[in-house]
């Protein structure tokens, strides 16, 4: 089997996918998984710019240095490289699917359908909330990390 490669995708790609990157990337490496991991956003806005300084807060609780990450915009190309790609909301997975190419190897998918009783939800966005609302989303990325662990553990 190749080794899998996941993709985390939000709007901004400085809030919830960096910390959905970040809990997976922990979570795999506790794991001994070998898999390539990344995040991207469906807008343009932020760029080149490090994590919300809330939501590198949130990852360095946990332990996890999020300040060196970068965003960038998905891009078609994403869904030829990537063997998995987790949206955060149906925004996303809306914008995804637009540009997703005819025919592409990984299709979109909720983050949270991985998470049993938790299928059809967003991750809320948290960039209008506060540190509490960042503390939601880095619960909500963590089981969903955990449940894709076990996932890849059992068939990949
Ligand atoms: P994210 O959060 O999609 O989780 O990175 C947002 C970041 C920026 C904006 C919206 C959501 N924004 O409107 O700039």
């Amino acid at each position: 089997m190749p080794c899998p490669a996941i993709l985390f995708v939000c709007l901004g790609n400085i809030c919830r996918s960096p910390l959905a990157e970040a809990a997976f990337r922990q979570a795999a490496e506790a794991a001994g998984l070998v898999v390539k991991v990344d995040s991207a956003g469906t807008g343009d806005w932020h760029v080149g710019k490090a994590p919300d300084r809330r939501a590198q807060a949130t990852a360095l609780a946990a332990g996890i240095d999020i300040s060196g990450y970068r965003a960038r915009q998905l891009e078609p190309d994403d869904f030829g490289w990537f063997t998995h790609i987790f949206v955060m909301d149906h925004e996303n997975l809306a914008d995804a699917r637009a540009i997703a190419p005819a025919g592409a190897r990984a299709q979109p998918v909720l983050l949270l359908d991985l998470v049993p009783g938790r299928e059809g939800e967003a991750v809320a966005d948290p960039y209008y909330g506060g540190q509490d609302q960042f503390a939601a989303t880095w619960a909500d990325v963590s089981a969903a990390a955990h449940a894709l662990v076990t996932r890849l553990q059992s068939h990949g």
